[in-house]
């Protein structure tokens, strides 16, 4: 149950062979985190000219791209596996005549290199998340052999991706992400971002803007700002002034059309008082915050090097509801961190007690080579790991359900998004990001009505439409 282990396939299939029309054929597959989803669309922009059309079928595709996450080993190592069936569908592609090349992007690929030639030799590139505007270059590269791509360039790649057609921002919906702070300086002692993703940059808010106006006129409503450390932002203004992202979020919140604004990951430690405001000055911006505090134990935290207590992140809670009473919170724990005892996890399902969030993610402790993490003594058995992660699953399930049956009655504008899953209905998400069915018409798509929600089920809510707000 989390966001972070979410396989996303990006693309549709598109109804041309490549012998009629000389494009061949793209598939992409992401893993990991939101950031990932977005290289993914921008991945899929600077081939688009190269004559790559996205598809949605892995068996027709003559480029196939693992776009790929190494935060835990069970999301770096099933990268191998599927790469031994990619392997086997290139070899029966090859016996058809039909050439097919594989590449590997994403976290593992900056930490693994040429380490995933060694293991899968099937693989034609192996390219860092830092470098896909050099993508068509690489490609050609590896037409003469397999090429590994993991340096950090010193040129900004956001300034050399293409920009994508209005139809393929409208294919990808309404709510869209928007990378504007990447690589993390913290040093959590669990954590391989900062080794993958590199140091902490902020894009300009020129580009920002210039991206975010963009997607609103080809039709976008929601942006969701994407930083590993996304309050860290500390982009550049005209001026060449640093702006944080209270401010970018006002800048944002004129662009006409716009009419949701969000962002994820947030860093307790940089929750500012000015941003805290915003989330009651200012409309666009949403009543919900992801701010992960990883374990109710200061000992822990401590070890972690998270940088904080227990009792700063519950003052910082109060201080943020002080300023919006409804905001929805949710975070991400870490249990069996080396040494974490009984009497600290009983402290973080406490912490998760006094908090209440509307939502959680949690996750085994997972050894990741390099990190200091992986040095400790003490490394928590397995068994100890699952049978806390089942108590803390029972605890957080609960809070959910009560979160969303909380809803039941209320009415609230609901942004629509998609058709729903049967005929004649529409999906959507509240303020607090629940997702709402509905029977409405697909005109709604795009624009926001009031909804009175009338039920729950597991991961969503019903509702029926009470007002067209706009
Ligand atoms: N930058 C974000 C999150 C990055 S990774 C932040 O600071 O919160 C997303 C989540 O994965 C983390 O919040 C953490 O809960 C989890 N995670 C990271 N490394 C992990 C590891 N080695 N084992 C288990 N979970 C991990
Ligand atoms: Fe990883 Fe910590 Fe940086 Fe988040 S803040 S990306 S958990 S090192
Ligand atoms: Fe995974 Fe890299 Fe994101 S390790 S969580 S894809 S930053």
């Amino acid at each position: 149950m989390s966001t972070m282990t979410t396989d996303q396939t990006a693309g549709a299939a598109v109804d041309r062979s490549e012998t009629e029309t000389g494009r061949r054929k793209l598939f992409v597959k992401s893993y990991g985190c939101q950031m990932n989803v977005y290289d993914a669309t921008r991945m899929a922009d600077v081939l688009a000219p190269e004559g790559y059309d996205e598809t949605g079928e892995i068996a027709e595709a003559d480029l196939i791209v693992l776009n790929t996450c190494h935060i835990r080993e069970r999301a770096s190592e099933k990268v191998f596996s599927e790469l031994g069936k990619i392997r086997e569908l290139k070899m029966e592609r090859a016996a058809a005549g039909r050439e097919t090349l594989i590449a590997v992007a994403g976290c593992v690929a900056q930490a693994e290199g040429k380490e995933i030639l060694r293991r899968q030799k099937a693989v034609d590139l192996v390219i860092g998340p830092q470098s896909y505007h050099r993508l068509p270059e690489m490609l050609r590269l590896a037409k003469a052999g397999p090429v590994v791509e993991t340096d950090f360039p010193v040129e900004d790649k956001f300034d050399h991706l293409a920009r994508p057609s209005n139809a393929k921002v409208q294919s990808r919906g309404v709510a869209a992400f928007l990378t504007i702070q990447e690589g993390c300086d913290k040093f959590c002692t669990f954590c391989v971002v900062p080794y993958t993703r590199g140091a902490e940059t902020s894009r300009p808010i020129e580009k920002i803007i210039e991206e975010a106006t963009y997607l609103v006129q080809a039709g976008v409503r929601e942006i969701t700002l994407l930083g590993q450390n996304v309050n860290a932002f500390h982009g550049l203004d005209e001026n060449g002034a640093p702006c944080n992202l209270s401010a970018l979020v006002a800048r944002l919140s004129h662009i006409p059309g716009l009419l949701r604004i969000r962002y994820t990951t947030s860093h307790p430690n940089d929750m500012t008082d000015d941003l805290i405001a915003a989330h009651r000055t200012q409309p666009a911006l949403m009543p919900f915050l992801h701010l992960p505090v990883q374990s109710g134990s200061d000992r822990v935290l401590q070890a972690m090097n998270r940088k904080h207590r227990v009792r700063d992140y519950i003052d910082l809670i109060a201080r943020i509801r002080a300023e919006r009473p409804d905001i929805a919170l949710s975070s991400d724990f870490i249990v069996g961190f080396p040494g974490e005892t009984e009497a600290e996890f009983q402290e973080t399902l406490d912490l998760i007690s006094e908090i209440d969030f509307a939502s959680t993610y949690f996750f085994k402790y997972s050894t990741r080579p390099g990190t200091p993490g992986a040095e400790m003594a003490d490394q928590v058995p397995e068994d100890i790991k699952s049978e806390r992660l089942a108590r803390l699953q029972k605890l957080t399930d609960a809070q959910r359900h009560a979160y969303n049956a909380a809803a039941v009655g209320k009415i609230m504008p609901v942004l629509f998004e998609k058709k729903g899953r049967h005929p004649g209905q529409i999906g959507g998400k509240t303020p607090y990001l629940q997702a709402v069915h509905v029977d409405g018409p697909d005109h709604l798509i795009g624009s926001e009505a009031l909804v009175e929600i009338t039920g729950t089920s597991t991961n969503s809510l019903f509702g029926c439409l009470a007002e067209q707000i706009s």
